[in-house]
Parts: C-alpha cells; sequence; structure tokens
C-alpha cells in the first residue's frame, strides 16, 4: 500500500499520509470481517529501492505497509500483554 500524497492539495501531506495508514487497518479490519486473516508488516521491504520499484512506486511516494491477506489456518499465538490497570489513568482521580 503506497501513501501518494498530492502535494498541491489543500488538505496537509501529513493528514494524508495518516489516511494511508488508516486505510491499511480498515482493510484489516475489512478482511478479518469477510473471515480472512490478515497482518501489516514493514520492514525493509518497504524502503527499498527495487522492490518497491517493482511495485509500481512513483515520484513521492512511500509505502504505508505491506497488507498480507490469506487463510487462517489456526488461533493467532498470543503474547504477554501489560496490565490495562497500569496503562489507563481516570481523572479527576
Ligand atoms: C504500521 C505497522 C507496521 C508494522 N511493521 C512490522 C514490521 O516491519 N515487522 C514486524 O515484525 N511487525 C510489524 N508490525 C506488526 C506489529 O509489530 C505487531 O505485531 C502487530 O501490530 C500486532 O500487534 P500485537 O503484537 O500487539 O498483537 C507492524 C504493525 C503495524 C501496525
Amino acid at each position: 500500500m503506497f501513501s501518494s500524497p498530492d502535494r498541491n492539495h489543500k488538505t496537509p501531506v501529513w493528514e494524508q499520509e495518516l489516511s494511508a495508514g488508516a486505510l491499511c487497518f480498515q482493510l484489516l479490519l475489512a478482511a478479518n470481517a469477510a473471515g480472512w486473516a490478515g497482518v501489516w508488516l514493514t520492514e525493509w521491504l518497504a524502503f527499498d529501492p527495487v522492490i518497491c520499484a517493482a511495485f509500481g512506486q512513483k515520484e513521492g511516494e512511500r509505502v504505508a505497509g505491506f497488507i498480507y491477506l490469506g487463510t487462517a489456518k489456526g488461533m493467532i499465538k498470543e503474547r504477554p500483554r501489560p496490565d490495562m490497570n497500569d496503562r489507563i489513568s481516570f481523572w479527576p482521580a
């Protein structure tokens, strides 16, 4: 997924770039809702000019991420999570 901001558009470039990220997230949600499994990865591919050219990258575009979609063959392995009570603040306390 490329971010391809129009630098002459009234919408700030930063906002356009963020919208590319939002699109990636929405795509994963939609895929999940439709029964697919998906993951969003960046890794070195996103910064390799040969790979990016092969995907048709144009001047001024940047990889927002690679979205991998497929059929889930099992449950996703969970990892240790922080205790949410340590992360959430309530105020007034
Ligand atoms: C924008 C974005 C880029 C990511 N890029 C990578 C990556 O390059 N390599 C990687 O191993 N995981 C990457 N991930 C996956 C995250 O490291 C993480 O595993 C994933 O968001 C799931 O979150 P969780 O592990 O807290 O469940 C990326 C995730 C996002 C949202």
